[in-house]
């Protein structure tokens, strides 16, 4: 195990937007400095950041560069191209490394490899061409949802089929592009779980959170989940036991869904700090990205325990569609929140420009809290 990277160090980010910003706060509070790799003109991470290196993903003298300049790499965007990232780890460490960012590249990779560790995923099947469809239908049937293999986000790429007959038809509307086909799962609902690993093989586990998601974006977050002890326990293992087959060092978050009967399917891993986590900044001893801070840099874990309970709600572009032009801030925040703006310029709809937080002694009274508070903003 190599020394830690103490505060005074310089962090680098790969990826420019909300969840890097949000490191880069957590980074400079502990008194790192930080810098950003993006190839956006202003990204909302530059703003707090030492330095923006401003290039593509693939210029290899402005990684050259970047990597020069700091003493680890993480990274907030899944899509870096997994060469990049490879091409960097032989230049300053990157945590979490290639491996964890290629599997969680790429839909059908990923179940794979949660399927490898014991895990539970729906059935599913790779579709490359149009004669998987006929075997796609044999083997998982309808309804189903079909989802591109790559660059998926924010329900973005997927379609339901609802019969054999609109198979064909559901593959043109995500362009024919490489998919992946998934039995549609009847979930009672969905939970997630932000989980860290230490480079020194330390882990610590967040309480899962219910998530509640609006046309596929999420909406709201309220950890702990009222699921039964033991189903809670069990989701925390399961993302244990990713952290330790892939090695992660770094922050991974896994969504599930939990089945009536108790099962529990894994849905997707984020290789990173995750929007359902966000609770945590204000309602656990130590926020997930402080926790990511303390994880890549090889320093003692933070306490995961939750002060009471708390909840999340996202604030979307369509917030400042208001006859003012803007939320009302101040109503919002008579409430007992905590607001998060991400400083993203222009408020389109679907846009994640925020969150409001609360912290309560039960999860019922920390939504109600941030639902109250979100719908002050619009009064
Ligand atoms: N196999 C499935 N069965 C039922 N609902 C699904 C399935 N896959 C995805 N969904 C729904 O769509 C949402 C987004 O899908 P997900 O695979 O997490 O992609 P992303 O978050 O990258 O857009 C999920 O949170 C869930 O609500
Ligand atoms: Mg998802």
């Amino acid at each position: 195990v190599s020394a830690p990277i103490l505060p005074g160090a310089r962090l680098g980010m790969l990826g420019g937007g909300q969840l890097g910003r949000m490191f880069g706060l957590s980074a400079r509070a502990m008194g790192y400095r930080f810098e950003v790799f993006a190839p956006e003109a202003n990204p909302c991470a530059a703003a707090i950041a030492d330095r923006h290196h401003r290039a593509s993903f693939d210029d290899r003298d402005a990684l050259a560069a970047f990597a020069d300049s700091v003493d680890v790499i993480t990274f907030e965007f899944e899509n870096v191209p997994a060469s990049s990232v490879e091409w960097l780890a032989e230049h300053k460490p990157v945590r979490p490394g290639a491996r964890l960012l290629h599997a969680t590249q790429h839909r059908v990779r990923e179940k794979t490899s949660v399927r490898e560790t014991g895990a539970l995923t729906a059935d599913f099947l790779a579709i490359r061409e149009a004669s998987d469809l006929a075997r796609a239908l044999e083997e998982v049937g309808t309804p189903a949802i079909l989802k591109t293999a790559t660059f998926g986000y924010d329900g973005k790429g997927q379609t339901r089929v609802r019969s054999a007959d609109d198979a064909e038809a559901a593959w043109e509307r995500i362009g024919r592009r490489e998919a992946i086909w998934e039995a549609l799962i009847p979930f009672e609902r969905e939970i997630s779980v932000v989980a860290a690993r230490s480079a020194t093989g330390e882990m610590a586990v967040y309480e899962p959170s219910d998530n509640h998601h609006v046309d596929h974006i999420l909406d709201v977050s309220v950890a702990p989940s009222s699921l039964p002890d033991a189903l809670r326990r069990r989701a925390q293992e399961v993302a244990k036991s990713l952290l330790e087959a892939w090695e992660v060092v770094g922050v991974l978050c896994v969504e599930f869904f939990v089945l009536e009967d108790g099962r529990l399917l894994v849905n997707e891993i984020a290789p990173r700090t995750h929007n359902s986590g966000h609770l945590t900044m204000d309602a656990a001893q130590c926020g997930q990205f402080e926790q990511q801070v303390r994880a890549i840099c090889g320093l003692p874990l933070g306490s995961t325990a939750l002060r009471g309970a708390g909840a999340m709600a996202n604030l979307l572009g369509q917030e400042w569609e208001t006859s003012s032009g803007a939320p009302n801030w101040s109503a919002a925040l008579e409430h007992a929140v905590h607001l998060h703006l991400y400083d993203k310029g222009e408020a389109r709809p679907g846009r994640k420009m925020g969150h409001l937080n609360a912290s309560a002694p039960t999860p019922e009274a920390a939504r109600e809290c941030v639902l109250a508070a979100r719908q002050a903003l619009r009064s």
